[in-house]
């Protein structure tokens, strides 16, 4: 093993990241209500259902599989699945908590003893394996009701629902749970609303206008978690969470320069300015003027996104993203799941759209510590990936090791170097396979346990260490020094 010069500060926080729907399954078990994620249909059908307006929000079992409903039965193996996280030598874990299972419908006064016992004794067990929690409070998993009956994050009452239910888990959960994050992958919002915002658009015309309003409403409903979060949790560390892809400009072309630099803006900058400095940036009201956005406020929105300012960043970086002003046909279409051209340097991973580019990370965290001066923390990175299982029951990974390796090279090696502030590094799904965000598929495998499980519904559900689960372990105990 090559003994390298990275440097991890002492307490750095490896481990693994995951969210409730993608993992959990029992979906009607423990008096849970349905979400976002149960409502979604594996495979190609997820995928183009994203992207496009007017999704009903209906199960159609004759037409589709619900691979979220089983997941990967964590809600039952969990003391398995942390024993081997331990074994790893996780010192952080981070999960989601699906408010469904607190709140059933959302709009509830009382939660849900059940929900709320079952995250008790998945924090106890991580707890008695040293592992610290860290819990996104929303993850991709609003409850359907919210979703139907009030049109998701669109409808100013979420903030409301969020509030309390925010206050129920702070309460609940303040002598066991330290590090929280507020909205996964925030800025997503307006690639994709379902997935963050719980809404399709109305209309393509409509998207941005609905999307900005229901990113408003979650900048409210982030700065109040933090503000209660602090009071009821006072040694509590609270950040937003971010999908950061550096846009870089497709060549010198002046014309390029300065559309990449203003697709940047609006995707990497805007929500962590909101979040992290506790204002609107001055750019976007150029944006907003261009595209007919208004957003509605009320009184002392902006008072309260001022105090309820983060105190870290974490980002998910998966790819960097290329850009050109005047794309030719050919080219549409043909750049990273969150746009752009193709970047004739990068490879991409098994599946198109996910273009591999370690020192984009590097990139990333300058970037962000450049501009914010926060610490920061990764909290999903990874490569998803077929995994053959081979006659002696060996994964030989090799590939997702040599991808982890580079990326955790460009923290260590490069951007600690460079003087970021890094507090910890959590690969995506890192931990064990689970079922894909965007394709809700089985067989995009990111983890370091195999899970046998499949898309045509087969399988054990056995659990497997692969190559990369014995590698990780070694990282973690040399504080990344041996790649
Ligand atoms: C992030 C999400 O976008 O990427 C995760 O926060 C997701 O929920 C991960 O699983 C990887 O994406 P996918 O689509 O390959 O599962």
């Amino acid at each position: 093993m090559a003994k390298s010069n990275l440097s991890f500060p002492e307490g750095f926080l490896w481990g693994g990241a995951t969210a409730a729907n993608q993992l959990e399954g029992a979906y009607k078990e423990g008096g849970k209500g349905l979400n976002l994620a149960d409502v979604l249909p594996g495979g190609k059908a997820r995928l183009k259902l994203l992207s496009q307006a007017g999704f009903d929000f209906e199960m159609d079992t004759t037409k589709y599989s619900y691979p979220n409903h089983e997941a990967i039965d964590f809600y039952h193996r969990y003391k398995e699945d942390i024993a081997l996280f331990a074994e790893m030598g996780f010192k952080v874990f981070r999960l989601s908590i699906a408010w469904s299972r607190i709140f059933p419908n959302g709009d509830e006064l009382e939660p849900n003893e059940e929900g709320l016992a079952f995250y008790d004794r998945v924090f106890d067990e991580l707890h008695k394996h040293g592992i610290e929690p860290l819990v996104t409070i929303a993850h991709y998993e609003t409850p359907l009701h919210l979703i139907k009956e009030y049109g998701g994050w669109k409808n100013r009452k979420l903030v409301e629902f969020f509030e309390r239910y925010v206050k129920v888990i702070f309460n609940r959960y303040k002598n066991k749970v330290k590090y929280w994050l507020t909205f996964n992958e925030i800025n997503g919002a307006t690639h994709m609303p379902l997935f963050g915002l719980g809404f399709s658009p109305t209309s393509e015309e409509t998207r941005l206008q609905e999307s900005f309003q229901g990113l408003h409403h979650q900048f409210v409903a982030s700065a109040i978690a933090v503000k209660l979060g602090h009071e009821i949790i006072p040694e509590s560390q609270i950040g937003c969470m971010l999908i950061y892809a550096p846009v870089y400009a497709y060549d010198s072309n002046p014309e390029n320069v300065m559309y990449a630099q203003q697709e940047s803006r609006i995707f990497n900058n805007f929500c962590g300015d909101v979040q992290v400095r506790g204002e609107y940036p001055s750019f976007i009201n150029r944006y907003f003027r261009e595209n007919d956005i208004d957003i509605a406020m009320e009184d002392g929105d902006l008072e309260l996104i001022k105090e309820g300012t983060v105190d870290f960043i974490s980002f998910s970086y998966y790819m960097s993203r290329t850009e050109k002003k005047k794309k030719s046909p050919e080219e549409v279409g043909h750049g990273n799941l969150v746009g752009g051209i193709k970047n004739p340097f990068l490879e991409a991973s098994d599946w198109g759209g996910w273009e591999i580019d370690p020192i984009g990370l590097r990139i990333s965290l300058n970037e962000l510590y450049d501009r914010y001066q926060v610490p920061l923390f990764v909290v999903e990175n990874g490569l998803g990936a077929y995994d053959k299982v081979e006659e002696d029951g060996s994964v030989r990974d090799d590939y997702r090791i040599d991808y982890l390796r580079e990326h955790i090279r460009a923290m260590g090696g490069e951007a600690i170097d460079d003087g970021v502030e890094l507090m910890g590094y959590t690969a995506w799904g890192g931990c064990i396979d689970l079922v894909s965000a965007s394709s809700g598929e089985y067989a995009k495998r990111y983890g370091f346990i195999y899970v046998d499980k499949h898309d045509d519904g087969s399988g054990t559900l056995d659990r497997k260490r692969k190559k990369s689960f014995f590698w990780y372990q070694n990282v973690i105990e040399t504080n990344g020094e041996e790649l």
